[in-house]
C-alpha cells in the first residue's frame, strides 16, 4: 500500500506525461503540485521545451530551481494546461482548495487555462464538499466585520488563519478566513454568496473548472476522471 505522499507523486509523475512540446502551463501549489512540477521538470531536461505560469511565490521559485522557463501571468497569450492539487474533491469534480493559500492565484490561473487538470490521493474525494474547512481571502481591513457576516449565513465557525503565531498573509497580502461549514450541498449558491461580501477577495471552491481529475488510489492504481 502507499502512502499519501507516494499517491501524490504517483498522479504527479501521471499528470507530467499530458503536457506536450510548446505548452504554456500553470503550475499549482502544495505537496502534490510539487511533485507534478519535479517530474516536469525531469521531462524539460530530457528536452521538453514549456513555458510555465507558477500560482506561488513558492512554486515560482521551485520551477525556477528545477530550470523550468517561468514567465508573468499577464505576459501569457494563453495557457494550455493547469495543473493542481486540491484539499477535497467531490465526483463532479468541484473542489475546496487553498489549504496552501494560493487559491486567488490558482483560481484565476485556472480560469484561464484551457483545460484544468487536479490532482490527488484517494483521501481527496468526498461525496459533499465541506468537511475540510472552505478557506476565503479577505482584504485585512474590516475582517472581524466579514467574519460575522460568514457566520450569518451560516457558518459554524469563522477561524483566522494563522500560522507560526503570526496571522497568516497570503502573497497578495491578503488574509484567510477557514470557514467550517460543514457539507456543503450548494457549492454555487454558497459561493455567490460569499463572493457578494464586500471585503471577500476569492473563495477556495472551484466550480466547474477542473476537467479531468487524476486520483491515486493506495495500490497505485491511476483513475482519470472526467467531468
Ligand atoms: C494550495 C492548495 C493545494 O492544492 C491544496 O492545499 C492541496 O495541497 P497538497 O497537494 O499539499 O495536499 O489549494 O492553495
Amino acid at each position: 500500500m502507499l502512502s499519501a505522499d507516494e499517491m501524490k507523486q504517483k498522479a504527479g509523475a501521471h499528470a507530467a506525461t499530458l503536457v506536450n512540446n510548446g505548452m504554456t502551463v500553470g503550475l499549482g501549489t502544495g505537496s502534490t503540485a510539487n511533485h507534478f512540477i519535479a517530474a516536469l521538470a525531469a521531462r524539460v531536461k530530457e528536452g521538453l521545451r514549456v513555458n510555465a505560469v507558477p500560482t506561488s511565490v513558492k512554486t515560482k521559485e521551485l520551477a525556477t530551481q528545477l530550470g523550468i522557463s517561468v514567465i508573468e501571468f499577464d505576459d501569457a497569450e494563453t495557457i494550455d494546461i493547469a495543473v493542481d492539487g486540491a484539499d477535497e474533491i467531490s465526483y463532479q469534480l468541484n473542489l475546496i482548495k487553498g489549504g496552501g493559500g494560493a487559491m486567488l492565484q490558482e483560481k484565476m490561473i485556472a480560469h484561464t487555462a484551457k483545460q484544468f487538470i487536479v490532482m490527488g490521493d484517494e483521501t481527496k474525494m468526498v461525496v459533499h464538499l465541506g468537511k475540510f474547512p472552505l478557506p476565503v481571502e479577505v482584504v485585512p481591513y474590516g475582517w472581524k466585520q466579514v467574519q460575522r457576516k460568514i457566520e450569518a449565513i451560516g457558518c459554524d465557525k469563522v477561524v483566522l488563519r494563522v500560522r507560526n503565531e503570526k496571522t497568516y498573509i497570503t502573497d497578495h497580502q491578503h488574509f484567510i478566513l477557514d470557514c467550517h461549514f460543514g457539507e456543503i450541498r450548494e457549492p454555487d449558491k454558497l459561493n455567490s454568496k460569499l463572493k457578494s461580501i464586500p471585503g471577500v477577495v476569492e473563495t477556495g471552491l472551484f466550480i466547474g473548472l477542473a476537467k479531468k481529475a487524476i486520483i491515486c488510489h493506495p495500490d497505485g492504481r491511476i483513475e482519470e476522471l472526467d467531468e
